[in-house]
């Protein structure tokens, strides 16, 4: 499962690119499986707001993060709300993306995703 949250679309045209079920975070959304978690970046490196509100109760089923940003905004903060949730809950930071990102961020994600996220559940299903 991949869950995410995009405000102008970029986000979700990267989760277009993925061979995954995907949810888009909304309020009080509760998990009950592991997931790969993308977002956007906010306010100088912040971790959005109904992202930050949804780890708090989700942030253990949470296998990695993927984070788009802009390098425009400068290196120290360019997606730092994946280095700020990668630190904060000791997650695996899978990739981040300028923007929409490239094929080779997608393939890396997908490979990410098949790996140790997907066949996560699958072994929870055959025990
Ligand atoms: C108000 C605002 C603040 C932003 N701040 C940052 C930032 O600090 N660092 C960064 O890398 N990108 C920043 N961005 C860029 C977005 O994270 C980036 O455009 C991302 O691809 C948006 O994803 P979305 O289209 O799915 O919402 C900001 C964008 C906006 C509109």
């Amino acid at each position: 499962m991949i869950v995410y949250a995009s405000r102008t679309g970029n986000v979700s045209y990267i989760v277009s690119k993925l061979q995954a079920e995907s949810i888009e975070i909304t309020e009080n959304l509760i998990m009950d499986k592991p997931y790969l978690l993308i977002t956007y970046t906010d306010h100088l490196g912040e971790v959005p707001q109904k992202v930050s509100h949804f780890l708090k109760s989700n942030s253990h089923l949470c296998r990695g993060v993927v984070v788009s940003g802009n390098s425009n905004f400068g290196h120290r903060v360019f997606g730092g709300a994946g280095d700020k949730i990668a630190n904060a809950y000791q997650i695996p930071l899978v990739r981040k993306l300028e923007l929409r990102g490239f094929q080779a961020d997608y393939d890396t994600i997908q490979q990410f995703y098949e790996t140790r996220v997907k066949d996560e559940n699958v072994l929870k299903i055959k025990q």
